[in-house]
Parts: C-alpha cells; structure tokens; sequence
C-alpha cells in the first residue's frame, strides 16, 4: 500500500511497504527494505544507508543485505539505520540515533535518543537503551537489558593495533534482565550475568554475576540485587 508521505521524501529502489505507512518530511530510504504495517518514519530519516567504509577499516564489506523495518515500529527524526538492518515490532528508535548494518533490535525495544549501536550487534525483546549510550560492534544485549545514558562499551583492548585484535575482538554480552548504570563503561567482551546491576559511573573489567550488585572502578561485587527488581525469577 501506499505510504502517507510529507514533503521530498526519497524512495529508491526495491522497498515493499505495508499497511498504514507514514514518512515525514525528507526523510530518504534506500532499497532493499521491507517497511511493515503501522510504521512512522520521522522527519529527515535515511534509512537503508549504504555501508560505507573508512580506508583502514576492519569490516567486511557484504552486498547490500535488506532493511526490516517490523510491523509498529517508530523511527525518530534524522535517524539513520543501515541496509541489512533489522527492527523488531513495535520498536521506538529516538531522534538522531545510529544504527548500522546488520545489527538486529528485538521487539518492543527502545533505543534511545543518539543512541549508536554499532555493526552486528543482537538487541534482545524490551531492552531499553537511554539517550547516548554507545553499544560497540558484536556485542550481545538480552531481554530487557536497561542501558542508562551515557553507557560505554568496548570490543577492542589493542585498539586499533596488531593482527591479533583481530581474532580477540569482542563485545560485551549482557544476559537477560541486567542493567547498567549511567556513564558506565564495559571493557571487551566482559560478560554481565542475568539480573546483574551495575551502579553508575562504574568500570567494569571482570566478569560480574547473575543477580549481583557490582559499582566502582573498577567495579567489584557489592550485594544482591533484591528479588522485588527482577523481571526473570527464578
Ligand atoms: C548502586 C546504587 C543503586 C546505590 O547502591 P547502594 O548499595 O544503595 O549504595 P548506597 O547509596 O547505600 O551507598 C553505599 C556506599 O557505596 C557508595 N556508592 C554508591 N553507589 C556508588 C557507585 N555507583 N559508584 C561508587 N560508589 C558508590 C556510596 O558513596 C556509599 O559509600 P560510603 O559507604 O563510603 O558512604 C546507586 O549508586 C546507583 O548506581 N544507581 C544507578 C543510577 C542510574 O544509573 N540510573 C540510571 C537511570 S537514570
């Protein structure tokens, strides 16, 4: 069906769209992509960008994969999501946030305002991703992981440098339920245990542990988190 469209919006290429479509003024998708039932496309959105790749860059480079944009999916003001992307049903994205080729956002996700979620990253079914936390290339986000403003993680402990950052590069995984806290920040590819609790400002560098409380820097284990808090019981 025809989308409701504002002013200078660009379609180009293969894109299928489904019931009830709105794009806002100026916004540009980029085929192939597949734009379900009910979605909002913001002002001034691109989606479907091409990958485009810095000259020392480390990602391989694919053919254009299709953009899934799922049924009830909200997509902010100058937003930009990349070609073999895809956005699960009922998902919020805010205005001004990234998100790049084939990473994939669960259903009833969030993410938030300049928000960047980086290549290849899983984003589990109601997580909530706060306003300008940078989730890093390969990382793994369960179910109803919250992410506080402001969080950082890494994949990279030789940042940029030697062959063998290569095979080690790792994002973080964080397990169903956890949440971390404002301006934390994940070194590669620590793992943050289902229901687990990171307080603010932290520096996490170990492992932390299903249903344990950790802050600091670098953050070490402080309590339990109280079984009233979690979504996942046992
Ligand atoms: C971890 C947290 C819940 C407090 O936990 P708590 O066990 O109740 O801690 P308390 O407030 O009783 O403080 C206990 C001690 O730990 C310290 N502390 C508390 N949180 C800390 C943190 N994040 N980093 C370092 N030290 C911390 C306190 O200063 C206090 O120190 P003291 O014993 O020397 O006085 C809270 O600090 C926190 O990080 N909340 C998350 C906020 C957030 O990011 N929200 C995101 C959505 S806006």
């Amino acid at each position: 069906m025809k989308p409701l469209t504002g002013n200078n919006v660009i379609v180009e290429g293969r894109v299928l769209f489904g019931n009830n479509v709105v794009i806002r003024n100026n916004a540009v998708i980029c085929g192939p992509a597949r734009i379900g039932d009910n979605v909002v496309i913001g002002d001034g959105a691109v989606l479907g960008k091409r990958v485009q790749l810095g000259c020392g860059s480390t990602v391989k480079k694919s053919d254009e994969k299709t953009l899934v944009i799922k049924n009830g999916a909200k997509v902010g003001c100058h937003t930009v999501i990349f070609s073999g992307a895809v956005i699960g049903a009922d998902v919020l994205v805010g205005d001004f946030a990234l998100i790049r080729e084939n990473s994939k956002v669960g259903d009833r996700a969030l993410i938030g305002c300049r928000v960047v979620v980086e290549n290849d990253v899983t984003i589990g079914k109601n997580t909530k991703i706060q306003t300008g936390a940078y989730i890093t290339a390969f990382s793994k986000l369960g179910e109803s992981v919250f992410i506080a403003p402001f969080v950082v993680t890494t994949n990279d402990n030789f940042m940029g440098r030697t062959e063998k950052r290569h095979k080690l590069k790792k994002g973080p995984v964080i397990k169903n339920g956890a949440r971390i806290g404002a301006g934390s920040i994940l070194l590669p590819g620590v793992e943050i245990g289902e229901e687990a609790f990171i307080g603010s400002g932290s520096l996490v560098t170990k492992n932390i542990k299903k249903g344990v409380l950790a802050y600091g820097s670098p953050a070490v284990p402080v309590r339990a988190v109280p079984e009233d808090e979690k979504i996942f019981k046992k």
